[in-house]
């Protein structure tokens, strides 16, 4: 019997796990720099936190949801995206009466039931942050260029940043208004599928990715036309800060974003090299969610980005991720493999990454200490036992010398202290 996995789902395998660790630590070395603490929330949730999280005229609520009733008839979905989740655990335990503004970030699974095609999947990784408490556009730069110095740490540079204004709920109905007028004479022109969002969520159409809707609406009135004087003023400011940071960004103005908890900045970093899933990083200011999920006026702003999307850019810069090991052992009979296990084990203390081969063949072993891309290897068989001298050879710079078996942690260690950073 063969089994499969499920459709967008994939395996992470030990020779790519080095780009995720990467992109992770990363992440948070850069979020512990911007003073991000970490917060976990359940995969699942209670399906109305996302009803009326991300909303319920969202296509991430009516068709990308994984949401099943449990054995006590509960209705959970896997969660799609973070920012629902974490406002959800903020008000729920108060944290924002405990820290003001509070930030937080995610890192973990998140599924949607959407049409898998390179770059997308039902089950992805993202990580997010929030920084909540805080409304000014200091904080809207502030956590755009966490974004933007994130990839570029990473050594991903070729992107733009698009940034957009949706304004605030006042604003909303005015824009929604503005679309329909410009849509209604020549909607009969556009897909089946998009004439549909037009009575329930016209902001949506903006939002394709479609090249015959874009190419349509790129004609469109600038919908920030729509939004009040003090928008206007907030969204002006944030691109004088995102100046003053030099964060490169291009106004876009058809940028709504799909789900319906933003409100003024909305902004997305995209790049040429994912194909037509071009975005990898998305987010904006959500300034009514933790009133609407029930809790006090919080001003919210955050993003969220994809793992998988981050690993392809990786892929592109051709960013080499080689596995490398400190020290093979080679023992080359049973009372050797009995020396150089309690050697390695001694070492692995130190945190000198170490294996052994527990056959007894030389030719073999060194080929597997090759793969691993060893730093160096040290072989004792009876010859060395008989000497109390084993071989240990630079695999880095060919040399070789004998060293007593009973000094081999010392000289080990000091050759790690002196000439070699150890791989762990
Ligand atoms: P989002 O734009 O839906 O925003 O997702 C953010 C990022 O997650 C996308 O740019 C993409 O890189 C990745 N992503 C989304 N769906 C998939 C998928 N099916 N397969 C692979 N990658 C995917 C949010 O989720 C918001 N919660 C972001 C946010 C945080 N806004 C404010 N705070």
């Amino acid at each position: 019997m063969t089994f499969s996995i499920p459709r967008g789902t994939q395996d992470i395998l030990p020779e790519d796990i080095k780009k995720w660790h990467l992109i992770e630590e990363t992440a948070r070395n850069l979020f512990s720099t911007y003073n991000f603490s970490e917060i976990r929330t359940p995969i699942f949730e209670n399906t109305n936190v996302f009803a009326r999280g991300v909303g319920e005229n969202s296509d991430l609520f009516n068709k990308e949801m994984y949401t099943f009733n449990d054995k006590g008839g509960r209705s959970l979905t896997l969660r799609p995206e973070g920012t629902a989740s974490v406002t959800r655990a903020n008000i729920m335990h108060s944290l924002y009466k405990k820290m003001t503004p509070l930030k937080l970030y995610y890192i973990g699974p998140f599924f949607r039931y959407e049409r898998p095609q390179a770059g997308r999947f039902r089950q992805f990784h993202q990580i997010g942050v929030e920084y909540i408490g805080e409304s000014s556009a200091y904080a809207d730069a502030e956590v755009i260029a966490l974004g933007y110095h994130l990839f570029e740490s990473l050594g991903i540079t070729d992107l733009k940043v698009h940034i957009n204004s949706v304004g605030c709920k006042v604003a909303r109905p005015v824009i929604e208004e503005m679309v329909k007028q410009f849509l209604s004479n020549n909607l009969s022109k556009l897909p089946p599928y998009i004439q549909e969002k037009f009575h329930e969520n016209p902001l949506r159409i903006l939002d394709s990715k479609d090249e015959s809707v874009q190419a349509y609406i790129a004609g469109m009135p600038d919908i920030k036309a729509a939004l009040t004087q003090e928008s206007k003023d907030h969204f002006f400011s944030v691109l004088q800060h995102l100046d003053e940071l030099q964060i490169p960004y291009e106004v876009t103005n058809t940028l709504v974003r799909g789900l319906e908890y933003y409100t003024e900045t909305v902004f997305e970093i995209v790049s040429d090299h994912l194909g037509a899933q071009s975005t990898v990083c998305g987010g904006g200011r959500y300034n009514n969610l933790t009133n609407e999920l029930g809790g006090p006026t919080l001003p919210a702003f955050g993003f969220g980005f994809g793992i998988e999307r981050t690993v392809m850019l990786l892929d592109h810069i051709k960013k080499e991720f080689s596995i490398s090991i400190d020290v093979y052992f080679i023992p080359l009979d049973t009372l050797s493999r009995d020396i150089l296990f309690y050697v390695m084990n001694r070492l692995r203390g130190y945190n000198i990454s170490c294996e052994i081969g527990y056959t007894d063949q030389l030719k073999s072993q060194l080929k597997k200490a090759n793969k691993l891309n060893a730093k160096r290897v040290v072989i004792v068989g009876e010859d060395e036992r008989e000497s109390k001298r084993a071989q240990y050879k630079d695999m880095l710079n060919r040399s070789q010398e004998d060293v007593p078996i009973d000094q081999l942690v010392d000289v080990i260690l000091n050759d790690f202290t002196v000439n070699e950073m150890p791989s762990t």
